[in-house]
C-alpha cells in the first residue's frame, strides 16, 4: 500500500529533548518541583529597547510584507555590527534576514546542495541540521569529534573524510552542545582546505557573543568572503521567540538567495525586524553584556560542581550556555539516567543521543540558561541521584 505521507518523513527524528520537556512541563503541572536544565533558551528577556520598539511597530501599523531580503535598514546595521564588532567589511546586500537562524540554515542548504550530496559536520552536533539537508533530498555526513580535536572538525579530519559526493562543511563556533569553538587558524585551515575543493564552508555562528574567558570571537567572515555565515537575534541578543535570524552569503550568490527567500518564505517577520533595529543601541548591547557576565558565573558554577560530582568535562565550554559532560563510570545509557533523573529527581538534561551517535550513551547536556538558584538546586538533586543510581 502507498504511504500517505512522504517517505523522507522515516529520516526525521523529533528531539528527545521535546519528549522530555512535554514530561517535565506534565510533572510541573501535577505540582513537581522540576528543574529545566534542558531547555536551550535565556531566561532574561529581550533588552528593554528592543521590547519597546516593537510595541511601537504595532502601534505604528508595520505590519505588511517587507522585502524578501529584510528591510534595508536592519541589513545596514549588521553590517555597521560585523564592522565595529569583527572589523570587517560586510555589504547588506550580501545580508539576508530569516525567520531565525533556523530560516538561516534552511536558505544555506537549499544554496548550496544537491540530492545525492552531503555536507561533513560533527558529530555530536546541532541535530536539525542533518534534517536540513535531508529535506533536500541530501546527507549529513557525520565526522565523530572528541575531546581531542576541541570538539570540532579539524581540516585534517575534512581530508580524511572527505568523499565523492562531498560538497562542503557545516560548523558551528561556538556549537551547540559542547560550546567548544573554532580558532582563527583552524579555521582558515578549514577554509583554504575547502576552497581547494571548490566546497562550500558554512559557518553557524548563532552562539556568537556568549563567548567566555576571553575567548576569540573571530567571524568566519574576517577569514573569507566566500563562505556562507549563518547567524540569529535569538541567543545572545535573547529574541528566541521573534523568530529572527540572518544569513550573509558570497556576493555572487545574492540574487539565488533572494529568489529562495521569495519562494520560502515572502519575509520574516516585520514587527519583529522593527524591533531589532534597536538591538544594536549602546543600552540594548549594555544589558545583553550583563547577561553574559551572567551566564560565565553560571558556567563556572555549573563546570566545577559536576566535575566534583564526577562528570567528565576535558575541555571547559567557551561559548553558548551548555555543558556536554561524560556520565559517571557506571552509568552507561544516558537516555536511562535522563528519564530516572527526571521522572525521580525532578530535573530534566538532555541525552546525549539528541546530538549524535559517537559515544552518545555515555554523554548528556546541560544547560545553563537558567539563574544560578536553579543551577544549585539542580545539583543537589543530582547529588542525591547518584547515590542512588550509580
Ligand atoms: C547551533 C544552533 N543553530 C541554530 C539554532 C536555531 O535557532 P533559532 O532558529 O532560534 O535562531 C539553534 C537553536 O538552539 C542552535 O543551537
Amino acid at each position: 500500500m502507498r504511504q500517505k505521507y512522504a517517505k523522507r518523513l522515516a529520516n526525521i527524528q523529533p528531539f528527545k529533548v521535546m519528549k522530555l520537556l512535554a514530561r517535565a512541563n506534565e510533572l510541573e503541572a501535577m505540582g513537581r518541583p522540576i528543574v529545566h536544565m534542558e531547555v536551550g533558551e535565556p531566561d532574561f528577556v529581550t533588552p528593554q529597547p528592543v521590547l519597546e520598539a516593537g510595541i511601537r511597530a504595532i502601534r505604528e501599523g508595520r505590519t505588511k510584507y517587507t522585502p524578501a531580503a529584510g528591510l534595508y535598514e536592519l541589513r545596514q546595521k549588521i553590517s555597521t555590527f560585523y564592522l565595529s564588532d569583527y572589523g570587517v567589511e560586510v555589504a547588506p546586500e550580501r545580508i539576508f534576514i530569516t525567520a531565525g537562524g533556523s530560516g538561516a540554515l534552511l536558505l544555506a542548504a537549499a544554496l548550496t546542495i544537491n540530492s545525492g550530496e552531503g555536507l561533513l559536520m560533527s558529530d555530536p552536533g546541532y541535530p536539525c541540521n542533518r534534517h536540513f539537508l535531508s529535506s533536500f533530498g541530501a546527507e549529513a555526513q557525520l565526522v565523530p569529534v572528541s575531546s581531542t580535536d576541541g570538539y570540532q572538525l579539524t581540516a585534517d579530519l575534512i581530508r580524511q573524510n572527505w568523499c565523492q559526493t562531498t560538497r562542503g562543511v557545516m560548523l558551528a563556533s561556538p556549537a551547540n552542545p559542547t560550546g567548544a569553538i573554532l580558532l582563527p587558524d583552524a579555521l582558515t585551515e578549514i577554509i583554504d582546505y575547502v576552497g581547494q575543493q571548490n566546497g562550500h564552508v558554512i559557518v553557524d555562528e548563532i552562539y556568537h557573543g556568549l563567548f567566555y574567558s576571553n575567548a576569540a570571537s573571530t567571524s568566519a567572515l574576517e577569514i573569507s568572503d566566500q563562505v556562507v555565515v549563518v547567524n540569529s537575534f535569538s541567543k545572545y541578543f535573547g529574541m528566541t521567540g521573534w523568530r529572527l535570524g540572518w544569513l550573509v552569503v558570497p556576493e555572487d550568490a545574492a540574487d539565488s538567495v533572494d529568489k529562495l527567500a521569495q519562494n520560502l518564505f515572502i519575509c520574516a517577520s516585520s514587527i519583529a525586524q522593527y524591533a531589532a533595529l534597536e538591538a544594536f543601541t549602546e543600552t540594548a548591547r549594555q544589558e545583553m553584556e550583563t547577561n553574559r557576565f551572567e551566564f560565565e558565573v553560571r558556567r563556572d558554577f555549573l563546570v566545577k560542581n559536576l566535575r566534583e560530582l564526577g562528570f567528565e568535562i576535558p575541555l571547559e565550554p567557551q561559548g553558548a550556555f551548555y555543558v556536554y559532560a561524560k556520565l559517571p563510570a557506571n552509568i552507561i545509557n544516558s537516555e536511562d539516567f535522563c528519564s530516572r533523573l527526571l521522572e525521580e529527581f525532578n530535573v530534566a538534561i538532555t541525552p546525549g543521543t539528541d546530538f549524535g551517535y559517537f559515544e552518545a550513551d555515555r554523554h548528556v547536556r546541560f544547560s545553563y540558561a537558567r539563574n544560578l538558584q536553579v543551577l544549585r538546586s539542580g545539583i543537589d538533586n543530582i547529588r542525591q541521584a547518584l547515590k542512588v543510581l550509580v
